[in-house]
C-alpha cells in the first residue's frame, strides 16, 4: 500500500423513486407471497419509477446532493462516471445526459457497464484517475432502473429488483483516509447466468423478440446464488490482504444488496456482528449499481458510518463480475 494514495469518497447522496411496490402488491401480479419473498430474499418492498422518472433524472438528484455536501459546484467536476445497465437510451451515454442536467460542462463523461458491480468498478477506475493526478474531482453515480426490463410475468426475477440512484464525489482525502485497496474480477464464461437476450446489436427489437419477451432479464438464480456466496467472502479477504488487514479490523461491511441470505452468509464467514453489516434490502430490493452507494449514504446519515471507520465494500453481478474494496472512511 502506498501511503500517498489517498483518493476516496468525499461525500454521498441518493435518490429513490416515489412509487413503492410491496410484496403484497406483487401477490396480485404473480403467483408469490409476502412470506416466500421475505423468507428467501429479505425483501419487503421496492421503489419503482413512474411517470417522468428516468435513470438520468434520479442520477441528477443523487449527484446534486453529493456535490452540495462536498461543497463543490458542477463545474469543478473533471470526470463523470455513471455505472448502469439501464441507460436512459442506447445513445448517448446517461453520463452525458447527466452532465447536461447538472451543467458540469468541464467534465468528460462516460457510462460503465459491470452489472451490479458497476459502482465498485467505477470506484476502482475513479480512484486511479485521482491517484495518477489525471483528475481532481470525480462524480461517480450508480443508478439502475431495472423495472422496465424486468419480466412482470416471471416470479423468479420480478420480486427481486428495485430502482434507485446513489452518488459519491471522489477526491483526495487527508493521509491515512481513502480507498486503501480495490480489486475487480470478471468471468465472461458465466454470461448466460444473468442476461437480457435482445435489444443489442446482435438481436435488435423485432415483433418476434418482443413476443418472445426477449427484452427482459433472464436469470439462473440458484447458480448466481452459489457463485455469490463464494466470491463475496473471498474477494473481501483478498483486498484485506492487499492492505495488510484482516476481517477482524473491519468496522463496517457494505455488501451488495441482492439477497439477505447471501449477506448473512458473508457476515457469518467473515465473523462480523450483524450490526456491523449495512442492510437496507428490505426497503429497496436489489437496485443493482445503486445498492452500495445508497446503503453508504443511509449509513452516513444515520451516523453508523463515521470518519475513521474501516469499511469493506463488496459486490457481484451480471458478467459475471465481482469485486471488493477497503476504505478508511
Ligand atoms: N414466489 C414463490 N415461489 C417462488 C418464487 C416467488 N417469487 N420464485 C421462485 N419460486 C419457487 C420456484 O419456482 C421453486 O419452486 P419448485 O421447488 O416448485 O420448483 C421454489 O420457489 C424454489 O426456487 P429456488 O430457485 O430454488 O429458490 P431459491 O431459494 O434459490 O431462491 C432466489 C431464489 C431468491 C432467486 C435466489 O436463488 C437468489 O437470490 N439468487 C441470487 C440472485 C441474484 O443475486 N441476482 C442478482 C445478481 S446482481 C445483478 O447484476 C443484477
Amino acid at each position: 500500500m502506498n501511503k500517498t494514495n489517498t483518493a476516496g469518497i468525499i461525500s454521498t447522496g441518493k435518490a429513490l423513486p416515489v412509487g413503492k411496490l410491496t410484496n403484497f402488491d406483487l401477490e396480485k401480479i404473480v403467483d408469490t407471497s409476502d412470506e416466500w419473498i421475505k423468507a428467501r430474499t429479505g425483501i419487503e418492498e421496492r421503489r419503482i419509477i413512474t411517470g417522468n422518472e428516468t435513470a438520468s433524472g434520479l442520477a441528477a438528484r443523487a449527484a446534486s446532493i453529493a456535490l452540495e455536501r462536498a461543497g463543490l459546484s458542477p463545474a469543478e467536476i473533471d470526470v463523470i462516471i455513471v455505472a448502469t445497465v439501464t441507460p436512459d437510451q442506447t445513445l448517448p451515454s446517461t453520463a452525458c445526459l447527466l452532465q447536461d442536467k447538472l451543467g458540469a460542462f468541464n467534465a468528460s463523461a462516460f457510462d460503465l457497464v459491470a452489472g451490479c458491480t458497476g459502482f465498485l468498478y467505477g470506484l476502482d477506475v475513479g480512484i486511479r484517475y485521482i491517484n495518477s493526478g489525471a483528475a481532481r474531482y470525480i462524480l461517480l453515480v450508480g443508478v439502475d432502473t431495472l423495472s422496465p426490463i424486468v419480466d412482470w410475468q416471471d416470479r423468479n426475477t420480478c420480486v427481486l429488483f428495485g430502482d434507485g440512484a446513489g452518488a459519491v464525489v471522489l477526491g483526495k482525502l487527508e493521509e491515512g483516509r481513502g480507498v486503501l485497496a480495490s480489486k475487480m474480477y470478471s468471468d465472461g464464461s458465466k454470461a448466460n447466468l444473468l442476461y437480457v437476450p435482445a435489444g443489442g446489436s446482435t438481436r435488435p427489437a423485432t415483433r418476434q423478440s418482443v413476443e418472445e419477451r426477449a427484452h427482459y432479464i433472464k436469470m439462473n438464480g440458484q447458480e448466481v446464488f452459489k457463485f455469490a456466496v463464494t466470491v463475496m467472502v473471498d474477494s473481501v479477504q483478498e483486498v484485506l490482504a492487499l492492505c495488510g488487514k484482516t476481517a477482524a479490523d473491519l468496522d463496517i461491511l457494505a455488501p451488495h444488496q441482492a439477497n439477505l441470505r447471501i449477506i448473512n452468509f458473508a457476515c457469518k464467514r467473515l465473523k462480523m456482528q450483524p450490526e456491523q453489516v449495512l442492510v437496507n434490502i428490505h426497503r429497496y430490493g436489489n437496485m443493482s449499481s445503486a445498492a452500495i452507494p445508497v446503503v453508504l449514504d443511509e449509513a452516513v446519515e444515520e451516523g453508523k458510518l463515521k470518519v475513521g471507520h474501516l469499511v469493506g465494500l463488496v459486490s457481484f453481478g451480471a458478467g459475471l463480475t465481482w469485486g471488493a474494496a477497503i476504505a478508511q472512511w
